[in-house]
């Protein structure tokens, strides 16, 4: 059950906006997982046309934004954070073609039914409870064409229980309290969900690990490879968070 709205989530970004980059991405870990996580959004993207019209939503300060520009695709990156997104705009600014950058929530996006060819959203659904997932994804399949593709990741709930204890002790310190505030998500239901709301997963990859933390300090580079592992099963079943690549039907 997450356990903030929507609206709480919007205030909880604005504030969060100047150190997020330096919460998530600038640890040793941060930067482990930030490199698994492109690989694996580029190897989902092989085959998908440098033309396809591509939205980015929850874009955040970019990581993933600037990602599709580094490959040739040219996103429409939405967020309903502006502070977020000024930081998303100024990583992406400077190199040819631009993208371009909406203001929009999730729940309603500013595009035409079956408008999309291919739709991304990273470290965003875990925010909300499953029926707001729910009502996210009908968006997502509303806009995107038939057969269009779908990249959209979600928290693991295995590993969440394989790493109860250091986790307990991780939201003590770091955020006072004994739960987090986000939703954690099983494989099997998850992939039931987006089947019912119209899409056709394809597959699923494993993205890091938080068991990672320390080999991600000793040894970067061994952490990667160790955290190549955790893309497919029985590794898997550690991994942080887990990316569903689907079809619209
Ligand atoms: C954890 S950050 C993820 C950012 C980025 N995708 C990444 O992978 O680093 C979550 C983002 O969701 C945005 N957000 C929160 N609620 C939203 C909504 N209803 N619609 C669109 N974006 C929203 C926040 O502003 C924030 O930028």
């Amino acid at each position: 059950m997450a356990k903030r709205s929507p609206e709480q989530w919007h205030t909880f970004y604005l504030h969060e906006s100047s150190r997020y980059d330096d919460r998530r991405y600038a640890t040793s870990y941060g930067r482990v997982f930030a490199r698994l996580h492109h690989e694996a959004i580029t190897q989902a993207l092989i085959g998908v046309s440098r033309e396809s019209r591509l939205v980015e939503v929850a874009c955040g300060t970019g990581h993933i934004t600037a990602l599709l520009q580094e490959l040739g695709y040219t996103a429409i990156a939405c967020d309903l954070t502006a502070e977020m997104m000024e930081y998303a705009q100024a990583r992406c600014s400077g190199s040819e073609p631009e993208p371009s950058f909406v203001r929009a929530s999730a729940f309603r996006l500013p595009f035409r039914d079956s408008d999309i060819d291919v739709l991304i959203s990273t470290r965003f659904l875990h925010l909300f409870s499953l029926g707001q997932q729910r009502t996210v994804l009908s968006e997502f399949q509303r806009v995107l064409r038939p057969g269009g593709r779908l990249m959209v990741d979600f928290d693991n709930r295995s590993a969440r229980w394989l790493m109860a204890v250091p986790h307990l002790f991780y939201n003590l310190l770091r955020y006072r309290r004994f739960e987090p505030d986000t939703h954690y998500n099983a494989i099997t239901s998850t992939t039931a969900m987006l089947r019912e709301v119209g899409f056709e997963p394809e597959r699923c990859d494993g993205l890091g690990g938080t068991h990672l933390l320390s080999l991600s300090w000793i040894a970067p580079e061994l952490a990667i490879r160790f955290g190549r592992l955790h893309r497919e099963r029985p590794l898997r079943v550690a991994a942080e968070q887990f990316l569903i690549t689907a079809r619209r039907k």
